[in-house]
């Protein structure tokens, strides 16, 4: 069997992966267009760009503006396919998604929150609207609400296991029982309940499978359940590529499998991360003092949180990583070496040919 294509509305990937927006500045230019280029989507992440010690006002100007300016540039640098991830938490995410239209991006990934008024914001019904749900009941809630109000339905669905980094979508006593959460369950049931909208809409949604995915036998694995493609972060961040400093790449190869932990988030979610100085302080003390500018969090409750997250972000990605937060996937500890993006990619097909090969 040949390694399928990904089509996601008239968009075709030659390779059907796609990788995963990271913020802060984790993916921007660099990491997606080289991505793109290598034949998968590249995927921008829109959170946290531009002045962080702009006051309100001008936050979110310039992070209008450092986005617009991301996008030229995978543009300049690519004539693949360049996605942009936002997150629904942020203030400033209308305004941003506003701006990615504008600049002529085809693929918009929306995750941490639901997206129901998401074909609104982007009236052009060319562009592709891909939510990210943690379960096939989640999907169904999205896809009704918007054939209900604006007889629109999803480009494709990225379903998020509980092996991610980042945020997740499961709670903590969920992450406690992770066999109940496998693909092996999640991605069929989505499968199966996408299938009356793409009846109703005479089109596929296809399914991404995310979290947890490692070398192209696991993406054989998630194809055999009926997944179209994979989303995959944790592999691309110890790429040359990979737009955050050296340590925060070095951190990921020097973390053991007892090192990844889930933490509490000021958005208000579980997210998964390397417990390293940053984390081990925050256990002893009882908050830091935040001052905070510009409110980037909707759902912040900035008196009471722990820790600032944009700036923890900032810190991880400029590599003062002792006052970082480094999230990560949970097989983070399993990568040993920096590789261009070209070189893993060519890994990742090879591996998958050779195991869809072996399954026929
Ligand atoms: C460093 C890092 C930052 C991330 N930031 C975001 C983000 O800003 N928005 C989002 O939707 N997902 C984010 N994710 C999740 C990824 O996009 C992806 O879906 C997930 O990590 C896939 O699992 P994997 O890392 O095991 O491949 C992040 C993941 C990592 C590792």
């Amino acid at each position: 069997m040949n390694i399928p294509k990904l089509q996601i509305g008239n968009l075709i990937a030659d390779v059907p992966i796609v990788q995963g927006g990271m913020g802060v500045r984790v993916s921007l230019a660099s990491l997606a267009s080289a991505v793109a280029e290598a034949g998968g989507i590249g995927t921008i992440s829109s959170i946290g760009l531009g002045d962080f010690e702009a006051a309100t006002q001008a936050y979110e100007r310039i992070s209008r503006e450092a986005l617009a300016e991301e996008i030229r540039k995978a543009r300049s640098m690519t004539n693949g396919i360049i996605a942009v991830n936002f997150m629904g938490v942020l203030s400033n995410v209308e305004d941003l998604l506003q701006t990615a239209v504008r600049e002529g991006v085809q693929m918009i990934v929306f995750g941490a929150g639901l997206p129901m008024r998401l074909p609104k914001i982007v009236e052009d019904p060319s562009v592709n609207l891909v939510p990210i749900v943690s379960s096939a009941r989640g999907a169904e809630l999205i896809l009704r609400g918007w054939e209900k109000r604006f007889e629109r339905t999803a480009g494709a669905m990225i379903l998020e296991g509980p092996l991610a980094g980042g945020h997740l979508g499961f709670t903590p006593e969920q992450l406690e029982h992770l066999e109940d959460f496998s693909h092996d369950t999640l991605v069929p049931e989505l499968v199966e309940a996408l299938k009356p909208f793409e009846d109703r809409f005479g089109h596929a949604i296809p399914v991404i499978a995310a979290g947890g995915i490692f070398d192209g036998k696991d993406i054989a694995h998630m194809l055999s359940l009926g997944a179209a493609g994979v989303q995959m972060a944790t592999r691309f961040v110890c790429t040359n590529e990979c737009d955050a400093a050296q340590a925060f790449k070095q951190t990921y190869l020097d973390a053991s499998e007892e090192d990844i932990v889930i933490v509490k988030s000021p958005v208000g979610l579980p997210g998964r991360a390397i417990r390293n100085k940053f984390l081990k302080d925050l256990e002893s003390i009882d908050k830091l003092n935040i001052n905070c500018l510009y409110r980037c969090l909707t759902v912040c409750k900035v008196a009471d949180a722990k820790f600032c997250i944009a700036q923890a972000l900032l810190n991880a990605y400029q590599g003062d990583i002792d006052h970082g937060l480094v999230f990560c996937g949970q097989n983070a500890h399993r990568i040993d070496k920096i590789v261009s993006v070209k070189e893993l990619m060519a890994e990742l097909v090879r591996e998958l040919q050779e195991a869809l090969d072996e399954a026929q």
